[in-house]
């Protein structure tokens, strides 16, 4: 009855359903703008609701002993291991965080991702399915208030308090997803998720690392962060499941590193994490059913059935491995590292047939079942574990911590913390009676609170004189300020332009940047004038008159295009020193290309290897500056006219009005009296001929042409050319420009 005749033969659906291939596989290369729009209001059910506030208002001590109460009880259609649900949840939280990479800011705990795909269905989350069932009573009876990312958390927070463990701290406000995340590149495998068999196929199809392991140039494409597909980090039996516990070192500490963990907080959080709960390897993988995103719809969105028994509590199969790190798995103590130096250890396998450690030594101690009352097992190490012992570095810190419990207990909970808070962004965001904000951590990226009286509205006009008399052009002004705002990472709130960032290291040796600084020393002469004449303790900061000033060029550049605007400007931005800033980890904010700016950098060839085109690094940055498509357009193509780039190039400026805000930019890329032409081999520049004259009038690149090239953009395009499009595209410009000012003010939105 639901199937319909096709008038072209064939029996078909419908229009939307079963109609693969899909544009992607028509068009592997094509550019996904859409992906500017995931997650948009549409998506969200919540999308007006103040969660903020709403936690705010929950009973918070009456939500933790919920979970405590929760944790150790029992239910009988997945009974707790040791009677405690803790470290199951634990796994669960540290899960939910560990996708986080650097790189991008993408992952991490922040929107509750594990609950879509892929992740959801990632070998590596076996049974986190489960978990997250487990507690959706507690999500249930606290609704909207409690977001399920926050919720995870807090739940994998609590079970380490209940275990003995003293917690840093712990604060609320991250608001869920409402979709799968489609926009993050988790990696070039061809992953098979209908056949868990393939968990040592796929390691064999492993394209993402350099070199063998061990080579001196081992390394992992950038931006992952996880060893393999479909894991969270590394392989626990050893790069290629090989049993090597110095080549899962290495693993461990390139893919830690993309957490942005150092050695003795990686070492912190594994031999933390592994004084709590078990491994579970009683089924062979092949038996196990699909995982959640294809499990048959009688399911309910949990995956991988287990045939074996009830197909839990002494039968479950999770990740293969089968035992305990410690004779006490619910209590926190240091078992787990002195067990791993007193005894040693031999490769062994667990009943599904995953290589594993148990000690050489039969006097060891050994730990209970998890469920059958007086039967108990050897100790076991995964080949990870064992790695912490053999790598020297690794080796001197667990030694360290196996000397020191309280210096241990310390380390591990500000590592905790880190793991699931780093994505977070300021502390604004930070929410509940727990939040700790007394204390300033460096991945926190500190800023200075405001301690001083603002400017004014009169301040800020003569500021804005003051700024355009100085000598400097409207496009260099823009520049300056569009080169502080825009390492803004919506993915994990990083960068922007408060805390004046790029007046230190490492922003302002960036060859992207380079333009910007002779505006950034005019910009502290003025600051230093302002602050010594201006009485009552008032102040200005850099990072206020680096926006200002942008400001007061694009209000000029509209001026003299014959529109008054005035662009919005709230002052409350701080000035931030190099203690507090973490100089490495701002690195990875460099962009590689930045098409706003044109700016492909000289390592561009070298890392991409001809897989990634510069348009396609540009989308990355859009949507890391949480950008639409029309607002993409729009501010691509003002930036042109105000002649944003970073080498003063002329590529992309279609106008004889440099700095004035025109569409002109829109009107030359879909004129059709031009025709374009390679300029290069590569297909990096391009040349525009007058087809009247054959003169060429403007060059361009990759990033430049995509607006006219690729239809969905070419579209919006067309919006600003029109003969109408000119006040529409100057409005949606400052609109545009304003929002990437302000992507970082928390402080404003909330
Ligand atoms: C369990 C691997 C780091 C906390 C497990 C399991 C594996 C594993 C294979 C067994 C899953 C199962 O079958 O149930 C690894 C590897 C790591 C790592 C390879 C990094 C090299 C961490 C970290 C934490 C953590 C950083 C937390 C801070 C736990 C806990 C369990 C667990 C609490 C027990 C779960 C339960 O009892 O159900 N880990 N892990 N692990 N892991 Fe890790």
């Amino acid at each position: 009855a639901l199937a319909g005749k096709c008038p072209f033969g064939g029996d078909r659906v419908g229009g939307t359903f079963t109609t693969p291939p899909t544009l992607e596989e028509w068009y592997p290369d094509r550019l996904r703008v859409e992906m500017l729009h995931q997650n948009g209001p549409q998506a969200n059910p919540l999308a007006d609701f103040d969660y903020k506030s709403a936690f705010e208002a929950i009973d918070y001590q009456q939500l933790k002993a919920d979970i405590r109460s929760f944790l150790t009880s029992s239910v009988a259609w997945w009974p707790s291991d040791y009677g405690n649900y803790g470290p199951q949840m634990i796994r669960m939280a540290w899960h939910s965080a560990g996708t986080y990479r650097i790189a991008d800011g993408r992952g991490g705990a922040g929107e509750g991702l594990q609950r879509f795909a892929p992740i959801s269905s990632w070998w590596d989350n076996g049974n986190t399915d489960k978990s997250r069932r487990l507690i959706w009573p507690i999500k249930q009876k606290y609704g909207s208030a409690l977001s399920w990312a926050d919720l995870m958390v807090l739940t994998g927070t609590v079970a380490l308090e209940i275990m003995g463990f003293p917690t840093y701290g712990f604060a609320g406000g991250r608001r869920d997803a409402w979709e799968a995340d489609n926009a993050t590149y988790w990696g070039p495998e061809l992953w098979d998720p209908t056949n868990v068999e393939a968990f040592d196929s796929m390691v064999t199809r492993d394209k993402r690392w350099r070199g063998k392991n061990g080579d001196a140039d081992y390394d992992l494409e950038n931006p992952l962060a996880a060893s393999h597909q479909a894991l969270i980090y590394v392989n626990p039996e050893g790069p290629y499941a090989n049993g090597d516990p110095m080549g899962s070192a290495r693993d461990i500490r390139i893919t830690f590193t993309r957490m942005a963990m150092n050695d003795e907080e990686t070492v912190a959080l594994i031999a933390g994490g592994h004084a709590f709960g078990k491994s579970h390897g009683m089924v062979k993988a092949d038996k196990v059913g699909p995982p959640p995103e294809i499990a048959p719809m009688e399911a309910m969105g949990l995956g991988w059935h287990n045939p074996e028994g009830p197909g839990f509590a002494e039968y479950t199969m999770t990740n293969g491995i089968e035992g305990s790190w410690v004779p006490n798995p619910t209590q926190w103590d240091n078992d787990y590292l002195t067990n791993l130096f007193k005894f040693e250890w031999k490769q062994t396998k667990s009943p599904a047939g995953a290589l594993q450690w148990e000690p050489v030594d039969s006097d060891a101690p050994r730990t209970p079942d998890a469920h059958v009352p007086g039967r108990s097992h050897p100790l076991m190490m995964m080949t990870s574990d064992i790695a912490l012992k053999t790598d020297p570095v690794y080796r001197e810190i667990c030694l360290k911590f196996l000397n020191d419990f309280d210096y241990f207990t310390l380390q591990f909970s500000k590592a905790w913390y880190k793991l699931t808070h780093r994505d977070m962004g300021p502390k604004e965001r930070y929410v509940g009676p727990e939040k700790k904000l007394e204390d300033d951590l460096l991945w926190q990226d500190p800023i200075p609170p405001v301690d001083h009286p603002l400017i004014d509205g009169a301040d800020i006009a003569a500021l804005k004189e003051e700024i355009l008399g100085s000598g400097h052009s409207v496009s260099d002004l823009a520049f300056a300020a569009f080169s502080s705002a825009s390492t803004h990472r919506n993915t994990d709130k990083r960068g922007g332009a408060n805390g004046a960032r790029i007046a230190l290291a490492p922003q302002k040796d960036w060859a992207v940047n380079r333009r910007a600084m002779p505006v950034i020393e005019s910009l502290k002469g003025i600051m230093a004038g302002f602050n010594g004449r201006a009485g009552g303790g008032k102040k200005v900061s850099l990072a206020d008159l680096i926006v200002l000033g942008g400001c007061a060029a694009v209000e000029k550049a509209a001026r003299d295009a014959g529109a008054s605007v005035t662009v919005p400007f709230a002052p409350g931005r701080m000035d931030t020193t190099d203690a507090l800033t973490d100089a490495d980890s701002f690195e990875w904010l460099k962009p590689i290309v930045d098409g706003f700016r044109n700016y492909v950098d000289d390592s561009f060839g070298q890392i991409t290897q001809g897989r990634v085109s510069p348009e396609q690094v540009f989308l990355d940055r859009a949507h890391l500056l949480a950008l639409t498509a029309p607002e993409w357009v729009a501010l691509t193509g003002g930036l042109r006219v105000l002649n944003l780039n970073h080498d003063g190039s002329n590529h992309g400026i279609f106008t004889d009005r440099v700095g004035v805000l025109t569409n002109d930019f829109f009107t030359v890329l879909t004129s059709m009296d031009y025709e374009w032409k390679k300029a290069d081999g590569a297909g990096m520049a391009f040349a525009l001929e007058d087809r009247a004259t054959g003169q060429t009038k403007y060059t361009a690149t990759r990033c430049d042409l995509v607006f006219g090239s690729n239809a969905q953009l070419r579209a919006v395009a067309e919006v600003y050319a029109g003969a109408d499009g000119q006040e529409r595209f100057l409005r949606d410009f400052v609109k545009v420009w304003d929002k990437v000012m302000t992507l970082d003010r928390y402080d404003l939105k909330g």
